[in-house]
């Protein structure tokens, strides 16, 4: 089976497994596992930040960041699609009480203008006491429901800063923020800079098998620690798998233009195929979305999977293929290959229904 499901089906390769065997580790509720706090260290001064809280989940640092800037009742600015928003359960409704305010993005980036219209401007005529107050603005970067793409770096800074002009705190969910240090060279610290808090993942194509780190100043990381705790996340002998995030930091981080190399490669191929609607040109990092010709993507991917091929429907005619590094060239021809023959024997009967949007 080639898995292109998510680069979240990496698994951890043997050095990284020894790594893991063999990590030094203490009790994280009691602050006193080293590895754990070696991590939250070196993951704090790669993001240029005071200060990092690891956690179990990607989804558990972005929540833990929202209800540790915000008060119920409060409205937070999420991009339409966003992860944050879209995929991570309701929480930010259920745990943290926030009213969503959906801002529409081009591929999951938006500008600044659009900030400011959603906030709004106060009027003497009408009281301030009927609308939820905006006090968090969220954005991704790389943005997975926009197809891996990559903020400009200018905009995302103006889009922060309007928000923080506002008033706003301002959070990223950068899952993928290593993706977009390897496909621009700008450094994770510069897309960071202008958010009070970043979130970023060692679990998807960094290949660890466990693991987020929230990172900020020291005030709002010593906030987050409350939460992470209330929210059911604190986990004793964590330095066995944050050792396995260590081990990716360092080894796996420099080789994730692989991943990109092969996202072009598939995108490409694709591009040449029948009944495929593709634009290789837009795929910036290791995620793939593609669309179906009159065909349901939800059985295409059943019929892909019987063949050998395993990928997500994204609504009634897209796809979604990811990279990650245990993938190679041959995988990825083979899987083009299996497209061509699959695709042909499906009949055009009309659209399903839509699925999510993962
Ligand atoms: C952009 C983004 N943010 C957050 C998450 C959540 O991470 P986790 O699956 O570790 O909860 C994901 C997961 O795929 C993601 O793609």
């Amino acid at each position: 089976m080639i898995d292109l499901r998510s680069d979240t089906c990496s698994r951890p390769t043997d050095a990284m497994r020894e790594a893991m065997a063999t990590a030094k580790v203490g009790d994280d509720v009691y602050s006193d596992d080293p590895t754990v706090k070696e991590l939250e260290a070196v993951t704090a001064r790669l993001l240029g930040k005071e200060d990092a809280v690891y956690m179990p989940t990607g989804t558990m640092t972005n929540q833990v960041g929202i209800r540790a800037h915000t008060q119920h009742g409060d409205a937070v600015l999420f991009e339409q699609s966003a992860h944050v928003y879209a995929l991570e359960g309701g929480a930010p409704s259920a745990i943290s009480g926030v009213l969503p305010r959906l801002l529409a993005g081009d591929r999951g980036r938006f500008t600044a203008e659009q900030v400011a219209e959603a906030v709004g401007s106060p009027h003497p005529f009408f009281p301030s006491t009927v609308t939820a107050p905006v006090t968090l603005l969220c954005a991704e970067n790389t943005h997975n429901n926009g197809g891996g793409s990559v903020w400009a770096l200018d905009q995302l800074t103006e889009v922060a800063d309007s928000g923080r002009g506002l008033g706003l705190a301002t959070h990223l969910d950068g899952a993928r923020l290593w993706h977009a240090t390897a496909a621009t060279g700008i450094a994770e610290a510069e897309y960071a800079s202008p958010f009070d808090t970043v979130s970023v993942c060692f679990s998807k194509a960094l290949g660890a098998p466990v693991g987020s780190c929230l990172a900020g100043s020291k005030d709002m990381m010593d906030r987050a620690r409350r939460f992470k705790q209330g929210f059911g996340g604190g986990f004793r002998q964590a330095g066995i798998i944050a050792a396995g995030a260590l081990y990716a930091l360092e080894h796996h981080r420099a080789q994730l233009p692989h991943t990109h190399t092969l996202a072009q490669r598939f995108a490409r191929g694709l591009a040449q195929l029948d009944g495929i609607v593709i634009d290789p040109s837009a795929i910036e990092t290791n995620i793939v979305r593609y669309r179906l010709d009159g065909v349901s993507s939800a059985t295409f991917v059943d019929a892909l999977h019987e063949a050998g091929v395993w990928m997500l429907p994204s609504r009634a005619d897209g796809v979604r293929a990811v990279f990650y590094l245990d993938l190679t060239e041959p995988d990825v021809d083979s899987a083009l290959a299996t497209i061509a023959e699959v695709l042909p024997t499906i009949e055009r009967l009309g659209l399903a229904t839509a699925t999510t949007g993962y």
